[in-house]
């Protein structure tokens, strides 16, 4: 079918038409903004998935219910940074929101102070204040400045806080890849926003990262749990998922015959970006306008390989040896998670040997632990490509050696 007519989005982030089986969550946060708008305290949310289930795109959707209430909303990828570049982006992101709030000229006493507190918050990053271009005002001395990531983003968020509910606004940060902040730094959000839900004050921050998130916000406060919501999305459920795909086709004058969407949600298992992936592929192939099962069936091949040349292969390019040892070991046991101690045991070595490797692969975002003592894959159907990409167990070299030369 024409090609300039393929509706699927099989691209990160990418809104698809029909952004399906996520009406709970919006519900969730179009309830959070308004309970905050109306004084209420409300526990925010970090969404948590495995790779291309669709958390950009959510946050996406997120970013236009916001923006329809009325509310400021900045977005930020989070990368791996230094407390020093944190700030910095921090900076950036309020600076944004206050001018989004409300224009200078009409800034009153609050929106003045929010903006003098920033200052203060910028100055050891940003001595010559480019940063803060445009605000026109002096530190606010005291507040802010202490050199304490935690004590100083609370001063800042109170304040923009307090001029937010001033000018009758609320301010939402949309944080992606939350899984990336240190732990100091998600300490420092979390305390932050406690003290602004302890003051009723519209601000709040929703984030959506790896799954392995959940845990480490645990571990960064204990009241993290009654400040956040950790709702996980995944793949979707059977109905979801055909309306994934016919929905955007009908949209485009064509339709899929059941059993084409039997085999299509059967080989995606129902996620998101495969979902994509594989309706883009199929409607390349197909005459139209109804999709068969054999054009599914055509495209079936070119949408594996073209998930193991991009979205697999990437990941595990970045792998040494001993790395794609410990994952063609996890693949062996299969899709769920795995205790460390088992996956060592295929490898032949003691759980404690393969520990700094594990660590290595969690914190490449290849793995995470669901809990103590487990880890799983980040990226859906990883232990098929595994697999499919090297048939055969790896063992380490030196154990390879020390067997021959107990054999000879
Ligand atoms: N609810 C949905 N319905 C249909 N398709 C979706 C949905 N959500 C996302 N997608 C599609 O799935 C793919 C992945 O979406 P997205 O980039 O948001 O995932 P992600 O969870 O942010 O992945 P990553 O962890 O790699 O950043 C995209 O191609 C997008 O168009
Ligand atoms: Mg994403």
């Amino acid at each position: 079918m024409d090609p300039v007519r393929n509706p699927y989005t099989p691209n990160a982030g990418a809104q698809p038409p029909a952004v399906v089986g996520r009406d709970v969550q919006l519900q969730t946060f179009e309830l959070l903004l308004k309970r905050m708008s109306a004084g209420r305290t409300e526990r925010s949310m970090i969404i948590t998935g495995l790779r291309g289930v669709g958390k950009t795109v959510l946050l996406g959707r997120f970013r236009s219910k916001a923006q329809e209430l009325d509310w400021v909303v900045v977005e930020r990828e989070v990368s791996k940074h230094d407390d020093e570049k944190f700030r910095r982006q921090m900076v950036s992101s309020i600076r944004t929101a206050l001018f989004e709030m409300s224009p200078k000229a009409r800034w009153g006493d609050r929106m003045k102070r929010a903006a003098a507190v920033l200052k203060s918050f910028s100055v050891s990053v940003d001595p010559t204040g480019a940063l803060t271009g445009g605000m026109d005002v002096d530190a606010a001395q005291g507040f802010a400045d202490q050199q304490d990531l935690q004590a100083d983003l609370t001063d800042l968020l109170v304040a923009v806080g307090e001029a937010a509910k001033d000018s009758r606004k609320g301010l939402v940060l949309l944080f992606d890849e939350v899984q990336f902040l240190s732990t100091a730094q998600l300490e420092a959000l979390i305390s932050a926003l406690h003290k602004t839900v302890q003051r009723a004050l519209p601000v709040t921050m929703v984030g959506a990262g790896l799954p392995q998130i959940a845990e480490l916000a645990g571990d960064a406060k204990s009241y993290s749990e009654r400040l956040f919501k950790f709702p996980r999305i995944g793949n979707l459920d059977e109905e979801d998922a055909r309306d994934a795909l016919v929905g955007p086709a009908r949209a485009e004058g064509a339709d899929w015959a059941a059993d084409a969407l039997d085999l299509a949600t059967e080989v995606t298992g129902g996620y998101p970006y495969f979902l994509q992936e594989l309706g883009y592929e199929v409607w390349g192939v197909a005459e139209g306008p109804v999709i068969t099962r054999e054009d599914v069936e055509l495209a079936v091949p070119t949408y594996e390989a073209k998930l193991d040349e991009s979205f697999f292969r990437v990941r595990l390019d970045r792998a040494t040896e001993m790395e794609r040892i410990y994952l063609r070991a996890m693949a062996e046991l299969g899709p769920e998670p795995q205790k460390a101690q088992d996956v060592a045991a295929v490898i032949g070595r003691k759980s404690t040997q393969m520990g700094p490797t594990r660590a290595q692969l969690i914190n490449m975002g290849l793995l995470y632990t669901p809990q103590h003592g487990y880890a799983a894959f980040t990226v859906p159907h990883f232990d098929r490509f595994m697999l499919r990409t090297i048939p055969a167990l790896m063992m380490p070299p030196d154990r390879a050696g020390k067997k021959s030369r107990k054999d000879g």
